[in-house]
């Protein structure tokens, strides 16, 4: 393998390119980006080409913020005769580890766009070819690593692998979801999307389950509100303005015309436990929170409310949150690690997850996810 292949939003590369310079530099892998304005990409070649292993197995891509998918590429193919693609595929295929599937794809572009039907169409023979030549099988699928066919041009495409428990689970890293018609705003597509590259599949109905308490500050007009409503939760719905009255029909939310900063959940006692975690690391732990769920979409400065949001999870006021920091114009990448690192360093590693990326559904904000790890299990 010689480096990684990330895919980003268009318009920011230099902001995935940072990233990933400074992400893999702290693993002590070193090399160089190669990138273009509005490709929707970014290509980062090791100078020890036995880093890329390292940096798709330790870099956690559920932590990188600007990277919808991360890539292990052995090589460009160029050149590529268009009435036989397969033959150089195969051939450079032969350094990629056994796979499990393969997707074709294209970066996120207008440029690009035109080759979405060829990618599609070209997957089937494609994988046929890989399964016939022993590269990828269909045993145990969900385990192997997944193959990526990245098409730049028609006779051009990267072609690399990824982890697929430390990768996007979605197509060209894109969440494609519906809109619900009952949803009274299109935000309500971005907790959606956070809910499903967040929280695996299987602990969904058990973590956003019917019955738990949420409280969504920065709430109206209510798409937030409305997907944890939709998973039977009652929610306190903070904000000066006007909430869907379809939601509050559901009888499952309160509403209150209250500043997200002062609001405060109705409080109980709290007992403190003692405990290790995964790494025998002692941690102290709320034996419950006030709420289960916080969620926040205020449009404010990042740093007011990526402290607010330590003060909640600080205090256990709730045991998990989502929440948006809204980009500044430039240096997006400084000014998020900036936030990042100042509630690491107040809330510690050993007793939260962190999880935070610039979702599909994101335009100038990233989205966070935080949870106390006590309540794991
Ligand atoms: C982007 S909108 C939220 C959209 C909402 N998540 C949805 O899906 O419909 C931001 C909201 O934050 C609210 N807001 C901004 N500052 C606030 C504050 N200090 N306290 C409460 N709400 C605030 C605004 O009134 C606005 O309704």
């Amino acid at each position: 393998m010689k480096g990684l292949l990330l895919y980003c939003r268009p318009g920011f590369e230099s902001d995935c390119a940072a990233e990933i310079q400074d992400q893999a530099a702290l693993l002590d892998c070193f090399g160089f980006v190669k990138t273009q304005s509005q490709s929707g990409y970014v290509y980062f070649e090791c100078y020890d080409p036995s880093h890329a292993e390292i940096l798709i197995k330790q870099l956690n891509f559920f932590r990188l913020v600007f990277a919808r998918q991360m890539i292990a590429v052995s090589e460009l193919v160029s050149g590529m005769d268009v009435n036989d693609r397969i033959t150089p595929i195969l051939a450079a295929a032969q350094s990629l580890p056994l796979g499990g599937d393969v997707w074709v794809e294209t970066p996120e572009g207008d440029e690009t766009k035109p080759l979405l039907t060829f990618c599609r169409k070209f997957t089937v023979p494609l994988r046929a070819a890989l399964r016939k030549a022993n590269k990828i099988t269909a045993k145990e699928q969900g385990r192997k690593p997944r193959y990526h066919l990245c098409f730049l041009d028609n006779k051009t495409a990267y072609l690399g692998y990824s982890i697929t428990y430390n990768s996007s689970p979605f197509y060209m890293g894109i969440a494609r979801l519906k809109f619900p018609n009952a949803a009274p705003s299109r935000s309500t597509l971005k907790l959606d999307e956070a809910i499903q590259l967040f929280i695996p599949k299987e602990e969904q109905e058990t973590r956003l389950a019917p019955g738990m308490k949420a409280v969504d500050l920065g709430a109206c007009p209510g798409g937030w509100t409305y997907q944890l409503v939709r998973r039977g939760m009652f929610v306190a719905a903070v904000d000066n303005g006007q909430i869907a009255q379809s939601l509050m029909d559901t009888g499952q939310v309160k509403y209150y015309a209250d500043d997200g900063f002062k609001f405060q959940p109705f409080i109980r006692n709290l007992t403190w436990l003692t405990g290790k975690n995964e790494q025998g690391k002692k941690v102290k732990y709320p034996e419950h929170t006030h709420v289960h769920w916080l969620v926040c979409d205020m449009i404010e400065k990042p740093h007011r409310v990526a402290k607010l949001m330590a003060d909640w999870l600080e205090q256990a006021y709730c045991r998990e949150a989502i929440f948006n920091l809204k980009l500044p114009m430039k240096r997006r990448y400084y000014a998020v690690k900036e936030c990042l690192d100042m509630m690491t360093q107040r809330l510690g590693e050993d007793a939260f997850d962190y999880q935070v990326k610039h979702l599909y559904h994101d335009r100038e904000e990233v989205t966070v996810h935080i949870r106390w790890k006590a309540f794991n299990k």
